[in-house]
């Protein structure tokens, strides 16, 4: 229902890109004055880059290297950045310059794939159930992806059925994405379960099946952009997310109280950890708040990966991670349960995973 009575809002801006320099902002898209993010630029967050051709050498001194730092990273604040991945960095530059292709069609085309209510993917102008009268200044378009093997062409499948046979192509492309960024996601599970000191195979192995979402980003530009925000402050209810930029600056992490910009850097994507992974590493490793603010020159064009437990695995911290000084912080869930709480009560200043038990 709040879909449908914000959707005049988000159409004004996001149908027509005349409308789009307009400089009268619509009310619902203006934030209070504490969460907007003003007219002064972000001091800029370095934060540690992990050598994935590192970890896989093999060789002990570079893969120790490479844990402590993102073990390091992890305790503090769960973003790190992540280069020599392995992933084809065509498929990457494909991916984001093929988001065109969708986000300029007319909104009257890309609602085809409207997200339903009570659904997580499709098309969104607005997370509404999130965010409510602060309309972010963005618009999304997910898709679930299971590794599953018998699920595995669902993304290909997800576009030539909603939108038409001529996207067939761009379901194959997603498709082809999202495998890559699977396979990563997994080895990056390895990475911080040796972090933590437990097998490495560990969390791999709890990943193996997941139900994962992939993520269109595209923050169209804003001609206040001090007074809107493209993704309001929030933690990732989800495991991991891979996030690959495009060249424009956006991403902004809360640390130190103070918002910090993650700037793209070519070739590396952003990883950062989520409320599902903290609860696993049984609140070592921490998921932190993050935002993205838009620009008035150009579109910013992001897309994520979210790793995402299997719907009938139970999140629990290996035996390892639990002792008398390290009492057990989280109740077990399951991660359906979770999402549909964050959907519901979802707040940046709590703490999601305590509230929920
Ligand atoms: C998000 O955190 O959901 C979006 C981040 C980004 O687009 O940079
Ligand atoms: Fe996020």
């Amino acid at each position: 229902r709040q879909e449908i009575e914000n959707k005049p809002a988000a159409a004004v801006v996001f149908d027509s890109p005349v409308l789009r320099h307009e400089s009268n902002i619509p009310t619902e898209f203006l934030w209070p004055d504490h969460e907007k993010p003003g007219p002064y630029a972000a001091r800029e967050f370095q934060v540690p880059v992990i050598d994935m051709a590192a970890f896989r050498s093999g060789d002990p001194v570079a893969v120790a290297e490479t844990c402590k730092l993102v073990d390091e990273a992890c305790k503090k604040h769960g973003f790190f950045l992540v280069v020599n991945h392995g992933v084809d960095t065509e498929l990457l530059s494909d991916g984001v310059r093929e988001m065109d292709r969708y986000f300029e069609l007319p909104l009257s085309f890309k609602e085809k794939a409207l997200r339903k209510l009570g659904e997580h993917c499709g098309y969104a102008s607005s997370f509404t159930g999130r965010f409510n009268a602060k309309l972010p200044w963005k618009e999304t378009l997910s898709f679930r992806f299971s590794a599953e093997k018998e699920c595995s062409h669902v993304v290909g499948e997800y576009f030539e059925k909603t939108l038409g046979q001529e996207f067939a192509d761009l379901g194959e492309l997603y498709q082809k994405y999202c495998n890559a960024m699977n396979t990563l996601a997994l080895e990056i599970t390895e990475l911080l379960g040796m972090g933590l000191g437990v097998d490495r195979k560990h969390f791999s192995e709890f990943y193996q099946e997941n139900d994962s979402v992939l993520r269109l980003n595209y923050y169209p530009p804003c001609q206040k952009p001090e007074l809107t925000l493209g993704t309001g402050p929030h933690c990732d209810p989800t495991s991991l997310t891979i996030l690959h930029q495009d060249s424009v600056s956006g991403l902004q992490v809360f640390v130190d109280n103070e918002w910090r910009a993650v700037n793209p850097t070519p070739n590396a994507f952003v990883v950062n950890i989520g409320d599902t992974f903290m609860a696993l590493s049984n609140g070592l490793y921490k998921s932190c708040m993050h935002r993205a603010v838009v620009n008035n020159e150009i579109p910013r064009k992001s897309i994520a990966f979210f790793l995402c437990p299997h719907k009938d695995k139970v999140v629990t911290p290996p035996p390892e991670l639990v002792d008398a000084t390290h009492p057990k912080l989280y109740p077990d869930f399951k991660w359906p349960a979770l999402l549909e709480y964050t959907q519901l009560h979802y707040r940046s200043d709590t703490d999601t995973l305590l509230n929920f038990a």
